[in-house]
């Protein structure tokens, strides 16, 4: 690249002005094709127009690969126009297009032929995988175990990376306590600890320790903020909340993603309290650049700045751009707005050039932290993509992870595991076939390269005769018939009931979060045989039980858990492992319980023990609980908790105390068991939640082993935000539980925080 003398001064000028800024810090920590002189120079040459472009993120065109049914390809736009526009400085980059060969066409083009040669960087969707798909994002929150969300990032960046992707629109830690909206699926669920490890796990994950390596891709948290507390859990629709709950409850995941090192957020469709996330200046600026520091790039969600006209908040195209951009979202997404305005907006003097320029700063920089000035191929070769796509190690490692996001809800008569030699009737529209084994948001995945159930179970030596009994949502002629004939001569009937992937995920919310109607039928024809009954869930949210499905011996949450689906269900199944999974989400009696969270607040008028009584805060129909909580999950042990115990009964201020308990398995079972440690603020400024989980450990015990479980409380734990939004911790007395789940005693005690 030739610099001018022109162009470096100016850039000197300019490189003292933000020399103390967090994004210099940034440029300086990256080495020296990223220095300011360096990213000054370049936007001295730029005209508006390329400046544009560098804000502008267009849906690939390339096309013919499912990568096109999740995003109307291109605008439009044939390939070959896409790749001239880019060479014309008219977008920054593109989004879910297909593999190494489309990104080396572009980035080829673009290096040979543009006017300033700034490389195009590649995104996508990676949100549990690439071509290997690990479970779920919600199903392994189940797993309690961050570390192991961080290796199944680390492979799918090695994978998508091998793809020529630089970027990835996940994590998504957006807090969810609406179990009707469809994409609880693609987040941690309703806690705010579990939402913040993994968040913080997946973005160390995905980017791996060093950002320009080959196997690193961009994290970008999402979608900022308060998407998951969407009114009626309706996709898309309003949230109006306090600022206080929208820091203690949904910025958290987000505030530990940055402090993680996520260099980008993708702004949230919805509005929070009559402000659309993408017009948000006191989100996007005031918060997040100013309170928090943050050094990154800002994206919208696809076309959530041209939205911004049906919000009834922008008045066309150039005054949604205009709202955005000034409100601190750097990159539009898809709408191409800021291309057809940003220009004629600086022009006007509708939009200080300097405002343009520093979100085309970001841009550049970021480019630069992946490394792409110095070698804009760095993650394009066609060959590595071959060699990295399914290996051994990622397949390993996807039915490890499967395995230990199963959660058991139930096991009545210990009639799982089941004995291999066991003759079993697996019955239900997910039984077997080539479907709903990925989840409804793998881009880039298979179902065909997929271990369905029925294949799973065969593989680890079952004997399994297969019914359909019936489809997702419709009979089969003849369904039942042949359910009850196979289930006649077996030992027990393994029913694959649930949800189909597609009706989870973007714009799939539910009034009803049952299992549909026809497959509730089925299994209630299958009960009346009074086989032993086991019910294993294929499910994107939590659902709401009923009759036989919930009263069923045993029952397996199984989410959708990806490439190793049937091999990692029939490991839990024929007991080589025992279940270990614990629910990130609490299982409601009824779908009219929603929003649902353990942590609720008391009220005035608390459900008392006991039968009902009148003018208390509770349903006529159902219990004010969940049918099985957040954090519930059994194993194939028995497992009892000991007395709480104390090395102190006082809490001093700068001090800490160690809270412990002994944890027992007399079971003949090894298995693995989550002791989690809750606290309850008795009195305090501000009203706090019945339960909070602070601390939790995932402990492997041997049959007839005890061990103890310890948890270092000190003051940070206790926190909360008080009256003037700021984090407080006031004295007084703390409830303390380290219990099997949100519900349940476990073990139990109270401590004194002095001042
Ligand atoms: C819309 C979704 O809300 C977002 O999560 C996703 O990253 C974009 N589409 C791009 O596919």
């Amino acid at each position: 690249m030739q610099l001018t003398r022109r162009s470096m001064l100016v850039a000197m000028g300019l490189a003292s002005a933000w020399a103390a800024t967090p994004l210099a810090a940034l440029a300086r920590s990256i080495g020296k094709r990223a220095d300011a002189p360096f990213i000054e120079a370049l936007i001295a040459k730029m005209t508006l127009e390329e400046k544009a472009g560098q804000l502008t993120l267009l849906p690939s065109a390339w096309g013919g690969s499912k990568a096109a049914q999740f995003n109307p390809p291109g605008n439009g736009q044939s390939f070959d126009q896409q790749v001239a526009d880019a060479v014309a400085g008219k977008l920054t980059g593109v989004f879910n297009g297909n593999g190494a060969e489309m990104a080396r066409r572009m980035q080829h083009a673009v290096m040979t032929q543009s006017r300033l040669g700034i490389p195009l960087m590649f995104a996508a969707d990676v949100i549990h995988g690439h071509r290997t798909l690990f479970p779920l994002p919600l199903g392994e929150a189940a797993s309690f175990e961050p570390e192991l969300a961080e290796r199944t990032a680390r492979a799918a960046a090695f994978e998508a990376a091998g793809a020529g992707i630089d970027w990835t629109f996940a994590p998504m830690v957006d807090i969810a306590r609406d179990q009707r909206w469809g994409r609880v699926m693609e987040g941690t669920g309703e806690d705010i600890l579990l939402g913040s490890l993994f968040a913080a796990a997946r973005v160390r994950g995905f980017q791996g320790d060093d950002l320009t390596a080959d196997d690193a891709m961009l994290a970008c948290p999402k979608h900022f903020a308060a998407y998951g507390a969407a009114e009626a859990g309706l996709d898309y629709n309003t949230v109006d909340i306090s600022e206080r709950t929208l820091r203690e409850v949904y910025l958290p995941p987000f505030k530990a993603s940055f402090d993680a090192g996520a260099l980008t957020t993708m702004a949230s469709f919805n509005e929070i309290s009559g402000v659309p996330s993408t017009a948000n200046k006191w989100l996007m600026t005031d918060l997040l650049r100013g309170e928090w520091k943050f050094p990154g790039m800002v994206v919208s969600d696809y076309t959530g700045d041209e939205e911004l006209i049906m919000h009834g908040f922008a008045e066309d195209g150039k005054d949604a751009a205009r709202l955005s951009i000034l409100a601190g979202v750097d990159m539009s997404m898809a709408s191409n707005l800021y291309m057809m305005h940003l220009p004629a907006l600086v022009r006007e003097g509708l939009v200080p050039e300097s405002q343009v320029d520093e979100s085309v700063r970001r841009v550049l920089t970021i480019k630069a932290v992946l490394g792409l000035f110095d070698d804009p191929f760095r993650r394009i070769d066609p060959a590595r993509e071959a060699k990295r796509s399914m290996t051994a190690q990622n397949i390993a490692l996807a039915r490890e992870a499967g395995r230990k996001s199963i959660v058991m809800l139930r096991n009545e008569g210990g009639v799982l595991p089941l004995p291999l030699s066991s003759k079993v009737a697996l019955i239900g529209p997910f039984a077997e076939g080539p479907h709903d084994l990925i989840g409804g948001w793998a881009v880039y995945g298979d179902d065909a390269q997929a271990v369905d159930l029925a294949t799973g179970m065969r593989k680890a030596g079952g004997t399994v005769t297969v019914a359909e009994g019936c489809g997702v949502e419709t009979p089969v002629p003849g369904g039942i018939e042949a359910a009850l004939e196979a289930a006649t001569g077996a030992d027990v009937v393994v029913l694959s009931l649930g949800e189909a992937q597609t009706m989870s995920g973007e714009a799939q919310s539910r009034t009803d979060i049952i299992v549909p109607r026809v497959q509730q039928e089925l299994a209630e024809a299958v009960a009346k045989l009074g086989k032993p009954m086991v019910v294993v869930l294929r499910n994107g949210r939590a659902l709401a039980l009923e009759g036989v499905i919930r009263d069923a011996q045993a029952i397996l949450v199984t989410w959708y858990l990806g490439t190793e689906s049937g091999t990692a269900i029939a490991d839990i199944l024929y007991g080589s492992h025992s279940p270990s999974g614990r629910l990130p989400v609490s299982f409601p009696y009824d779908t009219g319980q929603q929003p649902f969270h353990y942590d609720r607040k008391r009220t005035g008028r608390p459900q008392p023990p006991g039968p009902r009584v009148d003018y208390k805060a509770q349903f006529r129909e159902v219990p004010n609980e969940a049918l099985f909580p957040f954090g519930h999950g059994l194993t194939y042990g028995e497992v009892r908790y000991g007395d709480l115990h104390l090395d102190g009964q006082v809490l001093p201020w700068d001090g800490a105390v160690t809270v412990s308990a002994t944890v027992t398995n007399s079971g003949s079972h090894a298995i693995e068991e989550v002791a989690q440690f809750y606290i309850h603020d008795r009195v305090a400024s501000v009203t706090r939640p019945v339960r909070q989980l602070v601390a939790f450990d995932k402990v492997a015990l041997a049959p007839d082993q005890t061990k103890t479980v310890s948890f270092r409380l000190d003051r940070s734990m206790l926190e909360f935000y008080g009256l003037d939004e700021k984090p407080v911790v006031e004295p007084g007395e703390f409830d303390l539980w380290i219990a099997p789940s949100a519900q349940a005693e476990g073990a139990s005690g109270k401590i004194r925080l002095t001042a």
